[in-house]
């Protein structure tokens, strides 16, 4: 190489400035290299790759929603809901899962009990709230006289988060139009749910489940009628704070009064 062209090299390479009078081939023989900052060409900050991996990324979300949106539309019963479940591709959250977690219980039940996602246990069996949180839940149920043949059960979402992470606003969107069908069909009066995730998803809001619990809530199912919501706590949070526990069970009781299923003197 000519001196002329490695001097190019350096100002091609952003060298602006002599600190010695030996080329850095030379030092880097003897002494340990130190590149002057002033010669370490800096990428530019890859803004346009990850600007169009998020507009991809929303891109899929709106594509597998309007497929959810539009397999909803195309069936008439909770078995061909079940089935179109299974075979939706469209959640990435399905790959990592052992089976889907469709709802569970009475199809024409007049409450209809939502939860946020499939834990390991639903994960394992295929089947919501029979865990740790279904059996308090089971429980909870029984000393109001329901069970699961008198009331259905389901989640926001039909697959287990990996290592139950909560869920990505991205995952509830696209697995929202399955709810909201179940509840289409089920055409329950009433609808009860667990924890901050499933109301605030079902009812589209933001808002922390102390300040939605203790009032009654509106649902608009797709025919235009409405069900009358109750907010409560989840269960596993109950069987980590079981000093909430009283405040569930009001809230249990109150939903029991208004179905006409417990009366007073029992409350
Ligand atoms: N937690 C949920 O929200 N749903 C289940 O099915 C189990 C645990």
């Amino acid at each position: 190489m000519s001196a002329e062209a490695v001097l190019e090299w350096y100002i091609a390479a952003g060298v602006d400035e002599i600190c010695g009078d030996k080329p850095w081939t030379e030092i880097e023989k003897t002494t340990p290299r130190i590149i002057p900052a002033a010669s370490v060409v800096v990428p530019p900050k890859p803004v346009e790759p990850v600007r169009q991996a998020t507009t991809e990324l929303a891109q899929a979300t709106v594509t597998a929603r309007q497929n959810a949106n539009d397999i909803c539309a195309s069936v008439s019963t909770l078995e061909e809901l079940r089935k179109a479940v299974e075979d939706f591709d469209g959640c990435a959250l399905k790959l990592t899962a052992a089976h889907t977690v469709f709802g569970d219980g009475n199809p024409h039940a007049r409450v209809v009990f939502v939860g946020e996602a499939p834990g390991a246990d639903e994960d394992r069996i295929g089947i919501p709230f029979v865990g740790r949180s279904g059996h308090l839940l089971d429980k909870m149920l029984a000393a109001v006289n329901i069970d699961r043949t008198k009331c259905y059960i389901c989640n926001i979402l039909p697959w287990r988060p990996p290592g139950n992470r909560t869920p990505l606003d991205s995952e509830i969107a696209v697995c929202l139009p399955f709810l909201k069908k179940q509840i289409d069909l089920i055409n329950p009066d009433y609808i009860f749910t667990l924890g901050g995730s499933a109301a605030n998803a079902l009812l589209d809001i933001a808002e922390s489940i102390s300040r939605l619990r203790g009032r009654w809530l509106d649902y608009t199912k797709s025919d235009g009628s409405t069900a009358k919501v109750l907010a409560s706590f989840h269960p596993a949070y109950l069987l980590r704070t079981p000093g909430q526990k009283a405040k569930s069970w009001a809230d249990l009781l109150r939903l029991a009064r208004e179905m006409g299923i417990v009366g007073e003197q029992n409350a």
